[in-house]
């Protein structure tokens, strides 16, 4: 398959020129509002949709939207409430990062969130996209979870899909959905599997933040589980990268690509780095795993650098080292605890 890409796309070439009109849809957090920075800042004209969910603090999102200081289109409101037709109708590029991430949170009564953010609203935008005469470049924020726990390592985007989460379950559908329409109506769609995204603005929920956010106050943090499970940590700015690749370069539609960070490493080597960057040990403790949690991912971004170019470049101590900063710096304006730290 590697082979056929690098047939199809030996002629490859990039949008050049005017500047594009995006919308990002999730813009307002954590990976889309860096993408909307970088993106702002190649000039591109862009319009955020975002709903402030409460999954985590809608104020923490808010912060996020105040950084652009009016240089982008804000639209606040639900996708599935919106009039999606004549929002794509205007656009040349769709990055669609809205979503109810967590995997650890995916089960009972939260699925239905998961299913409607996930699921439903992807479909809805398919559906305008199909319609608009503009649009060239339809981008799906899928995820390392699509994979669940396979037999082998590296995972190449040919290994079979099985997740292990309701999550993983959620983003998949949405990725056969984003598939299905490149192949019935040749949408030119791109789905993007990102591997455990962290830095600036990561979510309150995610492992890293937590564990920061637990150095700064002296407080315990809690491992789930032994600690020896595994991820391929992927830098935020590395991803934003990607995305923008993703949406400017010529692809067959319905590409499917790994963004994963570029070396696979324990949650127990993480809190050794951040013991560094802390200069000082670390209070932890090891508590239940958590249903849904693999034990590792780890991915081949050989096609990603086929199609897009792409390369990660920032490695974990200093991609630690710009979150732990960040951190510090909210926590010295008080705006650090305001997100909900779920399981
Ligand atoms: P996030 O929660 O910070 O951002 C998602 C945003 O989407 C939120 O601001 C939320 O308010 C918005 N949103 C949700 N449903 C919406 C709807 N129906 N209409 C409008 N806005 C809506 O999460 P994130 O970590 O930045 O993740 C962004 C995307 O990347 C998600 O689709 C997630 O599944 C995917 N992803 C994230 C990671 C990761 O490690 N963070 C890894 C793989 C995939
Ligand atoms: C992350 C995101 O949260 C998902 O939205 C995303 O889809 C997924 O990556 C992905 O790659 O597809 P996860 O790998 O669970 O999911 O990311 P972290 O929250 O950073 O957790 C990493 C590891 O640390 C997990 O094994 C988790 O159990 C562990 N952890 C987390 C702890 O030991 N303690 C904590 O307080 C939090």
């Amino acid at each position: 398959m590697i082979r056929e890409a690098c047939n199809r796309l030996h002629s490859k070439t990039h949008h050049q020129g005017a500047p594009m009109r995006a919308i990002v849809t999730g813009g307002a957090g954590f990976i889309g509002s860096t993408l909307v920075q970088h993106l702002a800042d190649a000039g591109d004209d862009v319009v955020v949709v975002d709903s402030f969910t409460d999954y985590y603090a809608p104020s923490e999102k808010r912060r996020n939207a105040a950084q652009w200081r009016g240089a982008v289109e804000l639209v606040d409101a639900d996708i599935l409430d919106l009039d999606t037709d004549s929002l794509l109708g205007e656009a040349d590029v769709v990055y669609h990062l809205a979503g109810q991430p967590g995997v650890r949170s995916s089960w009972g009564m939260e699925f239905a969130d998961y299913t409607r953010r996930n699921i439903a609203a992807t479909q809805k935008l398919l559906e305008s996209a199909r319609r608009s005469t503009r649009l060239k470049r339809f981008v799906y924020a899928s995820s390392s979870s699509v994979y669940g726990e396979p037999a082998e390592f590296p995972v190449t985007e040919e290994t079979s899909t099985a997740p292990f989460s309701p999550y993983g379950v959620t983003k998949l559908a949405a990725e056969h959905l984003t598939t299905l329409y490149a192949h019935n109506f040749g949408l030119p769609t791109i789905s993007l599997r990102f591997f455990t995204v962290y830095g600036p603005r990561q979510r309150p929920d995610m492992a890293f933040r937590r564990f920061i956010t637990s150095a700064l106050n002296g407080e315990e943090l809690v491992v789930f589980g032994d600690g020896h499970q595994q991820r391929e940590f992927t830098f935020v700015a590395d991803i934003a990268r990607a995305v923008h690749l993703a949406g400017t370069t010529r692809s067959e539609p319905g590409t499917v690509l790994n963004l994963s960070g570029g070396s696979t490493v324990s949650v127990r080597d993480v809190l050794d780095v951040l013991a560094e960057i802390h200069g000082a040990p670390l209070r932890v403790s090891y508590g239940q795993r958590v249903d849904g949690d693999v034990r590792r991912t780890g991915a081949r971004t050989d096609l990603a650098r086929l199609v897009l170019g792409w390369t990660p470049t920032t490695a974990l101590t200093d991609g630690l080292a710009a979150q732990y900063a960040w951190c510090a710096a909210a926590k010295a304006t008080g705006e650090l605890d305001t997100g909900r730290a779920a399981a």
